[in-house]
């Protein structure tokens, strides 16, 4: 399904009924990651995932991609739905600092927040030099030249080790994502605002999930969210990185459902 967001046409799931809980991918996936959520929360929710804008089998426009703006294209797609119920926003990495920016902007539309695998913090100046390196090399060699680099970082060295259809489905994942895709998101990830002052304004029910072994975002990062955000619960998933929800899907969507029946 697609629905036309101000100048390109965004691709999405939706499955199930009920309380509606809005995923927002990481960087460079598209909602195919979202998959085992869609499947095994779907019978206890309206599951939303959308694409961003230059990801998966949403248009590609030119970037940069600011994290305001994928906030106010997710603000247009559930008017457009006419979803005028709060919703639980999940954000996993980029998808977290996106639901940073969307809580900025628009708390009214939020029950509950889920930031996973994310930080409050901005990239550091050597983050930054980062960014604009791996735009040279997507320009250069092409986006595989960026998956085959961010693939051994993305999960755990045992979902590396044992869990091979994980590690296949991420790769195709990423290789679906377009150049000006990846060129906008690190543009808006080098220059995303520090979203540190915006933990102590939430103001409602919060869950981290964390892998305990994020190659990516360290474990410190969540613990820092969890001591700014009043009442926010952190759980830690063992034996998974980054893409925790892909990696134990069954761990994850048991925390998602508990949070998502208590509120
Ligand atoms: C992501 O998974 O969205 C990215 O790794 C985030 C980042 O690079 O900061």
């Amino acid at each position: 399904m697609s629905v036309q967001i101000n100048n390109f046409s965004m691709a999405y799931t939706s499955a199930g009924q009920g309380a509606p809980v809005l995923f927002i991918h990481g960087y460079p996936l598209n909602r195919q990651m979202w998959q085992p959520q869609v499947d095994g929360l779907a019978a206890k929710a309206r599951i939303l995932a959308p694409d961003l804008r230059g990801h998966g089998d949403s248009q590609a426009v030119p970037g940069p991609y600011t994290m305001d703006l994928f906030a106010s294209d997710l603000k247009v797609f559930l008017d457009t739905l006419d979803i005028t119920q709060r919703v639980v926003v999940c954000g996993l990495s980029m998808g977290g600092y996106v639901a940073f920016a969307f809580y900025r902007k628009y708390a009214a539309r939020i029950v509950g927040l889920i930031l996973t695998a994310t930080r409050a913090a901005p990239d550091s100046q050597e983050g930054k030099i980062g960014r604009d390196q791996a735009a040279g090399t997507a320009q250069e060699n092409g986006v595989d030249a960026i998956v085959e680099a961010m693939l051994p970082k993305l999960v755990s060295p045992k979902t590396l080790e044992r869990k091979p259809e994980v590690v296949a489905k991420v790769r195709a994942i990423m290789q679906h994502t377009s150049l000006e895709g990846v060129l906008g998101d690190l543009a808006g990830l080098r220059d995303r605002p520090d979203s540190t002052p915006t933990l102590g304004q939430i103001k409602i029910p919060t869950l981290i999930l964390h892998g305990a072994d994020d190659a990516i975002v360290p474990l410190k990062e969540a613990q820092a969210m969890q001591a700014g955000i009043a009442h926010a619960r952190l759980e830690v998933i063992p034996d998974a990185g980054h893409l925790l929800n892909l990696e134990d899907p069954k761990t994850f969507n048991q925390a998602v459902g508990k949070f998502i029946q208590e509120l």
